[in-house]
């Protein structure tokens, strides 16, 4: 059972590496996905203190991998051996470390193993359901204008931009060129459908309807034609 005092001390370590401002992969991402990912949990039989652990951990390198430029970072490989160090530094059993070390890992959707156990399945529906609904259209915004896109932009060959500018693993390759519209149709689109749990794919699919929705809207919007 997780105490208080461990609680608050790894969220303590983890805080120093989440920014107050940053909507998407900040302070706040962080606390709705470990309220999210404990109602998944909860409602999957799940070990709540191994999801609860993983989701305060899982974004710790997010922020250098966006903007250190180190070659080679991959903040759910590199972030779990910064948690497990962490972890161990506040006496907690290697054991339990693991197994969370192993739901950060595999929290990332284009990269990283598979998530093999139920814990880790929980953290990773969280995860992508903070990229749909209501809060994706917001989170969407703020990455646009975090990497000085334009919010909206007009593709009318969305099959040739792919080509052009999205890798084989589905990364970006000149981030000014893209835009929230674009990356809800080349990748926001698909998430409900990659949830790993029966109360995960619920509440995507829910969420998915509203952001459809939204996206259709401001296009017709733009358009001037509603
Ligand atoms: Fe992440
Ligand atoms: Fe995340």
């Amino acid at each position: 059972m997780l105490t208080d005092l461990v609680r608050a001390k790894v969220w303590e370590r983890a805080s120093s590496f989440y920014s107050d401002r940053d909507w998407a992969h900040g302070r706040s991402h962080i606390e709705r996905v470990t309220r999210a990912a404990i109602e998944i949990g909860t409602q999957e039989g799940a070990d709540l203190d191994i999801i609860e652990l993983a989701a305060i951990l899982h974004d710790i390198f997010e922020h250098r991998e966006t903007h250190s430029n180190i070659e080679g970072l991959k903040h759910e490989v590199h972030g779990a051996q910064e948690a497990r160090r962490i972890l161990t530094s506040l006496g907690i059993p290697s054991e339990v470390t693991e197994r969370v070390c192993h739901c950060i890992e595999a929290h990332r959707k284009r990269t990283g193993p598979e998530p093999r156990t139920i814990e880790a399945k929980c953290l990773f529906d969280a995860d992508k359901l903070d990229c749909i609904g209501a809060i994706g259209v917001i989170r969407a915004a703020f990455v646009s204008f975090d990497h000085g896109q334009e919010f909206y932009k007009e593709e009318k060959d969305i099959e040739g931009y792919k080509r052009k500018n999205i890798r084989p693993d589905g990364t970006i390759i000149d981030f000014s060129k893209h835009s929230s519209n674009l990356e809800y149709e080349l990748s926001l689109k698909q998430v409900a459908s990659r949830v790993y749990t029966q109360t995960g794919r619920r509440l995507a699919v829910e969420r998915a309807a509203f952001m459809d929705e939204f996206f259709e809207r401001v296009g017709k919007e733009i358009k001037g034609v509603l």
